[in-house]
C-alpha cells in the first residue's frame, strides 16, 4: 500500500526534478496578513509575488502547506464529518510558476503526475475550464480547453466549461485571482459520473486545481491585470491518497468505499477515537437514535468520529502557530471547532476531556513532516485539555436545555426552534450558533437566527452603553451627525492649542448656537483640539479649557465619528459658540499615560520572549495610574517568568532607547513584521511605534514595532521603573497583567518603603528580618491558640492524685470523688486508667468544668457491678443536678451538663449515692 509519506515525497520530487525548488509550508496563522483567518491555500505565502510587491530568489515552488478552511470563501464547517472528503485542516500540495510557465506545463504536467507516475485511469479524470462572464467582462477559456486537448490525452468529451463558481479562483474578497481549470474524477462503480461534476457528490471529486494567476481583485470587484502572468496549482493530500489507495477497483470498474478517512492520515486517529470512546466506526447505522430522519445523519456515530479527527488536527496546527481559543475572531473559530468535537465527543459517550489524548497519535501521523507539533505537543494538549474542562462545565446542561426545549417544539408540531433560546445557550452555556443550529438540524429544525442576531446585537449596544455610562456623564447616539474635529495636535508635546467651539451635547442633544453659564455639565467640541480622545485602550485626557473669565473642566475625552467630545462641567464664567479658547490638557496625568502605553508595548515584547510567540494581545487599557495588559497564555505565569517579564523591561528602560514614530503604507507595514491586532482595521497609511531603532530607516531593527494611534514619550528612560502588581486569570486562555510604571510606581514605592520601616519598628528587628520575625510570631500564635482549645498545661495526674489522696475507704473500696481543673474529657478518662491502675477496688467520679459546661465522669470497678452498682446509673442521676444528661456503662460512664455552678452539688450527692449503694450491700 502507497502511504501518505511516499506520496508527498513523490509529489515534491516529481516538481523538483522539473526545476522547482521545496519551500516549507508557512504556519496556518497568517501573522501577516489580516485579511485572513487563517491559510487556505499554498499560494497564501507567495501573495506579495503575484502582486508584485515582493520576489523570491526561484520562479518555480512547490511545497504542501498546512491549510485550514472554515468558514468564508472556501468552506462550510456544517459539511465537515457529515460527508468523507472535506476537511477543515488539510495538506495542499501544490506547484507555483512565477512569471515563468503557464497553463501548457501546468495542465501537461499534472496529467503526467496522475496517469503516468500514479496511474490513474484516464477515463475516470475530467478537466472544467472557464466558461468566461459577462459581468467580470472575461471570456471563456479557450487557450486552456485548447491545451487539454493538445499536451493530454484525455477523453475530448471530458472537458467541460462552468461558471465563476466553480472556475473562477480567488483567494479572499480581494487579492490575486484568475481563471482556473480543475481535474475532477469519477468514483462511481460504472463510471457513469460525467453529470455529478460540481454537483456536491462523493462520487466525483475534484482532486488538483490549476490556477491561472493573472489579476488582483479591488474591494469594489474591479480586476487589474497583474503585471506578470502565474500558475498556481494545489491538489488536497488527503483526496488523492484516498484515491490512489483505491486505484485498483478504480481500475477494474469494481466498487471502491473511497474516504479520506479511510487513508493513513486518518485511521489510527480514529483506531484510537474508537479505543477511548468503545465506539465502533463503520459499524452501520444501528447506533442510530429514532429520531435522525436527515439522510445526512445516517450514522452519527461514523460522523462523531470523522468530525473528532478531523477537528483535532485542525486544534493542534492551529494552536502549534500560534493561535489559541478566545471570544473573537481566529480564537472563536477554534472555540466553535472545539466545542463541535466535544458535543459529539457526548455522541459517544465520553464525557471526560478526550481531545487532548488524541494528540500523540497525530504528531505519529505527521510529526515528520511537520515538526514542530512535536515540539509545541505540551502546550497544545495543556490548552486543548483547558478548553474542554471549562466547556464540559457548561455542556451537558446546556444539551438537557436543548433536548427540553425541542421537545416542547416537537410536541407543538413546530419547525422554528427559538432565537431567544438560542441565545441562552450562547450566553449561559457557551453553545456557539453553528452548534445550536446543528443540532436542530439533527431534529429536523431550523434556528430563528434573525431572533438571536436581535438579541445579539441589543447585548453589544448594552455592553457598549454600559461602556461609555462609566466612563462619562454623556451619552449621544453615534446617529447624531457632529462636526469633525481636527484633533492633529494629539501628538505635539506642548499638549495646549486654541480652538474655536463649534457647539455642544447636553441631556444627548446637539446644540450649535448661544450661549451657557456655569454650573453646567457638557460635552464641548472644538474646530480643532490637541486632547487625545479614548482609544486603542489609553483613556481619553483630562484637562481645563480656559478663558479670561470662564472655566470649564475636561474630565474625560471621547470620540463619537470624527467629533471629540471634551466632556465635563463648566464652572465659571459663561461660553459662547464661535468663542476661541485654550484648551490645556493636564500634563501630568497625560505624561503618566504615555509612559504607561509606551511601558505596555514593552510588555507585549517581552512576554514574548519570555513566553513565547503565542502570546497575543487581547486587550488593554493604558491610564495614568496602572496600565492593564490582556493577552493569550494558558497558565498563570511562574513567579520566576514575571521577574524576568520586569527585568527585561528595566534593562530597556535603563538603555534609554528613543521611540521612533513613523507612517506607513499598512501593506508595507504588515510585510515588514509590524505587529497589528487581528480584526482591527487599519486605514492606507498606518502610525508604526518602533523602540530599539535609532531612526524611522531602520525600524526593521527595533525590537519592538507595534501599529498603534496612541500617545507615547519619546524615550524609554522616561518611564522610570516597571512593577507588575497583578496577574491573574481573565477567561480561559486569556491572562490579564496589571502593572505600574514612573511616578505612580514611585509613589507606591514610597509608601511600602515607610511601612516596611513602620513594621520594622513595631517588630523591632531589621526590615531584612521582617518576614522572619513574622513567620516566627505566627508559628508561636497557632501554638498558643492549640494550646488555648487543649485547656491550661497543668499536671493533671498531680491533681488527681491529691484527689487519690483524700479518697473515702467504704470497706474494702477506695472511692475517689472531686473536681480537676478545666480539660478536655478524653484527658478526664486518662485519669480514669491511671486511678484503676493505683486502686485495688475503685469508685470515682471526676468533673471539671469552665465557664459555659461541665464535664462528668464515673468509674465502677467489675467487682462491684456485680453486686448491682453501675456507673451508668450513678451518672445518669448526677447529671440533672448539673442540668445535663448522659450515660455510659456499668463500669465506665461519662455525662455533660450547662451548669458549672452545680459541681460541687453533684459531686456531693455522688458521694451520697456510692454510700447508700455500698452500704445497701454490706
Ligand atoms: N489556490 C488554489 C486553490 O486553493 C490552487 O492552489 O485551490
Amino acid at each position: 500500500m502507497v502511504s501518505s509519506k511516499q506520496i508527498r515525497t513523490e509529489f515534491i520530487k516529481y516538481f523538483e526534478e522539473l526545476g522547482h525548488t521545496f519551500v516549507p509550508s508557512s504556519p496556518v496563522v497568517p501573522m501577516d496578513d489580516p485579511t485572513l483567518l487563517f491559510t487556505n491555500a499554498g499560494m497564501n505565502q507567495f501573495k506579495d509575488v503575484f502582486l508584485n510587491v515582493g520576489t523570491r530568489p526561484y520562479k518555480r515552488a512547490a511545497n504542501t502547506q498546512k491549510c485550514i478552511r472554515v468558514s468564508g470563501k472556501h468552506n462550510d464547517l456544517e459539511e465537515v464529518g457529515v460527508d468523507t472528503y472535506h476537511h477543515t485542516f488539510f495538506e495542499m500540495l501544490g506547484n507555483w510558476s512565477f512569471g515563468d510557465y503557464f497553463k501548457a506545463e501546468a495542465i501537461q504536467w499534472a496529467w503526467q503526475l496522475l496517469t503516468e507516475k500514479w496511474g490513474l485511469p484516464k477515463n475516470r479524470l475530467y478537466a472544467t475550464v472557464f466558461a468566461g462572464d459577462d459581468k467580470l467582462g472575461l471570456e471563456p477559456d479557450e487557450q486552456a480547453e485548447h491545451l487539454w486537448r493538445e499536451v493530454a490525452d484525455i477523453d475530448p468529451s471530458h472537458i467541460l466549461r462552468y461558471g465563476v463558481k466553480d472556475n473562477f479562483w480567488q483567494m479572499a474578497e480581494t487579492g490575486p485571482c484568475g481563471p482556473c481549470s480543475e481535474i475532477h474524477i469519477d468514483l462511481t462503480d460504472d463510471c457513469s459520473g460525467g453529470k455529478l461534476i460540481n454537483a456536491g457528490d462523493p462520487r466525483v471529486i475534484e482532486i488538483w486545481n490549476l490556477v491561472f494567476i493573472q489579476f488582483d481583485l479591488a474591494q469594489d470587484g474591479k480586476l487589474t491585470p497583474l503585471p506578470a502572468k502565474h500558475i498556481d496549482t494545489g491538489m488536497g493530500l488527503e483526496r488523492i491518497c484516498a484515491v490512489i489507495k483505491h486505484i485498483d477497483e478504480l481500475k477494474s470498474n469494481k466498487p471502491a468505499s473511497v474516504s479520506n478517512y479511510g487513508t493513513d492520515l486518518f485511521v489510527p486517529i480514529i483506531q484510537h477515537i474508537e479505543k477511548l470512546s468503545g465506539c465502533n466506526y463503520g459499524s452501520g447505522a444501528k447506533n442510530l437514535p429514532d429520531r435522525y430522519d436527515s439522510n445526512d445523519c445516517e450514522n452519527i456515530v461514523d460522523i462523531a468520529c470523522r468530525v473528532i479527527a478531523d477537528h483535532i488536527r485542525t486544534l493542534t496546527f492551529a494552536i502549534t502557530d500560534g493561535a489559541l481559543p478566545s471570544n473573537e475572531g481566529r480564537g472563536y473559530v477554534l472555540r466553535r471547532i472545539l466545542r463541535r468535537a466535544a458535543r459529539y465527543g457526548r455522541k459517544l459517550d465520553m464525557r471526560d476531556p478526550f481531545m487532548y489524548q488524541l494528540i500523540p497519535t497525530v504528531i505519529d501521523i505527521m510529526g515528520d513532516a511537520f515538526p514542530e507539533i512535536k515540539e509545541k505537543a505540551e502546550f497544545v494538549a495543556q490548552t486543548i485539555k483547558a478548553e474542554e474542562q471549562a466547556f464540559g462545565r457548561t455542556l451537558d446542561r446546556g444539551l438537557e436545555i436543548f433536548e427540553q426545549v425541542a421537545n416542547g417544539i416537537s410536541a407543538k408540531g413546530e419547525k422554528i426552534f427559538p432565537g431567544d433560546e438560542a441565545f441562552k445557550l450562547y450566553d449561559t452555556y457557551g453553545f456557539p450558533l453553528d452548534l445550536t443550529q446543528l443540532m436542530a438540524r439533527e431534529r429536523g429544525m431550523t434556528v430563528d437566527e434573525q431572533k438571536f442576531n436581535e438579541l445579539m446585537e441589543g447585548q453589544r449596544q448594552r455592553a457598549r452603553s454600559a461602556d461609555k455610562q462609566g466612563k462619562s456623564a454623556v451619552i449621544i447616539s453615534d446617529e447624531i451627525e457632529l462636526p469633525a474635529t481636527d484633533d492633529s495636535a494629539k501628538y505635539n508635546p506642548d499638549m495646549q492649542i486654541q480652538g474655536k467651539l463649534i457647539g455642544w451635547v447636553i441631556d444627548g442633544k446637539w446644540i450649535d448656537d448661544g450661549t451657557i453659564s456655569a454650573p453646567q455639565k457638557a460635552a464641548l467640541v472644538f474646530d480643532k483640539t490637541c486632547f487625545y480622545a479614548e482609544s486603542g485602550g489609553q483613556v481619553g485626557d483630562k484637562g481645563k479649557i480656559i478663558t479670561s473669565d470662564a472655566e470649564f473642566i475636561v474630565e474625560d475625552t471621547q470620540k463619537v465619528n470624527d467629533a471629540v467630545l471634551h466632556i465635563g462641567q463648566l464652572v465659571k464664567g459663561a461660553l459662547s459658540v464661535g468663542q476661541t479658547l485654550d484648551l490645556l490638557v493636564n500634563k501630568n496625568i497625560r505624561k503618566d499615560t504615555m509612559n504607561n502605553h509606551t511601558a505596555t508595548h514593552l510588555l507585549q515584547w517581552a512576554l514574548r520572549e519570555v513566553l513565547g510567540g503565542h502570546v497575543k494581545q487581547a486587550g488593554s487599557l493604558v491610564c495614568d495610574e496602572y496600565l492593564r495588559f490582556d493577552f493569550t497564555h494558558n497558565q498563570a505565569m511562574t513567579d520566576e517568568q514575571i521577574t524576568r517579564v520586569e527585568e527585561l523591561i528595566i534593562e530597556k528602560i535603563d538603555q534609554a532607547h528613543n521611540i521612533v514614530i513613523t507612517q506607513l503604507p499598512i501593506e508595507e507595514a504588515l510585510q515588514r513584521g509590524i505587529t497589528a491586532l487581528f480584526g482591527e482595521k487599519y486605514g492606507d497609511v498606518v502610525r508604526v511605534i518602533a523602540i530599539g531603532a535609532d531612526d524611522a530607516e531602520n525600524i526593521d531593527k527595533a525590537f519592538s514595532k507595534e501599529l498603534c494611534g496612541g500617545t507615547h514619550i519619546s524615550n524609554t528612560a522616561s518611564i522610570m521603573d516597571f512593577k507588575i502588581i497583578r496577574e491573574e486569570s481573565l477567561q480561559t486562555g486569556v491572562r490579564r497583567i496589571t502593572a505600574k510604571t514612573g511616578r505612580k510606581l514611585r509613589e507606591l514605592m514610597h509608601q511600602r518603603y515607610d511601612l516596611t520601616v513602620e513594621l520594622s519598628q513595631i517588630l523591632k528587628v531589621q526590615p531584612e528580618k521582617i518576614g522572619e520575625r513574622l513567620t516566627a510570631l505566627m508559628e508561636e500564635n497557632r501554638k498558643l491558640k492549640k494550646q488555648i482549645q487543649q485547656g491550661p498545661a497543668i499536671d493533671i495526674t498531680a491533681e488527681t492524685q491529691k484527689l487519690l489522696d483524700k479518697a473515702k475507704k467504704i470497706g474494702d473500696v477506695t472511692v475517689v470523688i472531686g473536681e480537676l481543673p478545666h480539660v478536655p474529657v478524653e484527658k478526664l478518662r486518662g485519669q480514669i486508667d491511671w486511678l484503676r491502675k493505683k486502686t485495688d477496688t475503685l469508685i470515682a467520679v471526676l468533673g471539671t468544668r469552665n465557664d459555659s459546661k461541665v464535664q462528668l465522669i464515673s468509674a465502677v470497678d467489675d467487682k462491684l457491678i456485680k453486686q448491682g452498682v453501675s456507673a451508668g446509673k450513678l451518672i445518669r442521676q448526677i447529671a440533672q443536678i448539673v442540668g445535663g444528661g448522659g450515660g455510659g456503662k456499668d463500669h465506665l460512664a461519662q455525662a455533660g451538663g450547662k451548669l458549672p455552678e452545680k459541681l460541687p452539688q453533684a459531686l456531693e450527692s455522688a458521694e451520697k449515692i456510692i454510700r447508700d449503694a455500698l452500704e445497701k450491700n454490706e
